[in-house]
């Protein structure tokens, strides 16, 4: 399968959330990793419209695809601000969790950016041959 590359703005308000999870069921359809792809989107979008200045009047986030036989790359880039993503432990009612998840369900996920606007990525390996059936259903 060919590798492809596909992003999307959304609007910086929590209805965007729901619009960027559809945005990954539309876009990777089949392929098995899909669930993972949907919660970390989820996870990461809230995160934009929660924790950055994505969620400012005017404020936007967006949502990449890097799609490969082998993987699939996931960003969400925010428009930065004052906190940092980071892991934390979570408590009954404090929150932490949503990056937490991530790292769990992802193979890798990292930051990179800075106040000015922020990247956070996840990446999850693809069984090939897998992929390579799911696109044939
Ligand atoms: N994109 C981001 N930019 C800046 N800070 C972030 C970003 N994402 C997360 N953070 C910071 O990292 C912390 C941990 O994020 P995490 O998603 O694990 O928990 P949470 O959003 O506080 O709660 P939960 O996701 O459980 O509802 C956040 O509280 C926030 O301070
Ligand atoms: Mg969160």
């Amino acid at each position: 399968m060919p590798a492809w590359r596909l992003s999307r703005h959304f609007l910086g308000r929590p209805a965007s959330v729901t619009e960027a999870r559809r945005f990954i069921t539309t876009t990777l359809g089949t392929w098995p990793v899909i669930e993972s792809a949907e919660l970390i989107v989820s996870e990461l979008a809230t995160n934009a419209v929660r924790h950055t200045a994505s969620a400012r009047f005017g404020g936007k986030f967006t949502v990449s695809i890097q799609a490969e036989p082998d993987q699939v790359w996931l960003g969400v880039v925010d428009e930065g601000g004052p906190e940092v993503p980071r892991l934390v432990r979570p408590g009954d009612d404090e929150g932490g969790r949503g990056l937490l998840l991530v790292a769990n369900l992802a193979d890798n996920w990292g930051v990179y950016g800075n106040h000015t606007g922020r990247t956070v990525w996840a990446l999850l390996k693809v069984d090939p041959i897998a992929a390579a059936q799911a696109a044939c259903r």
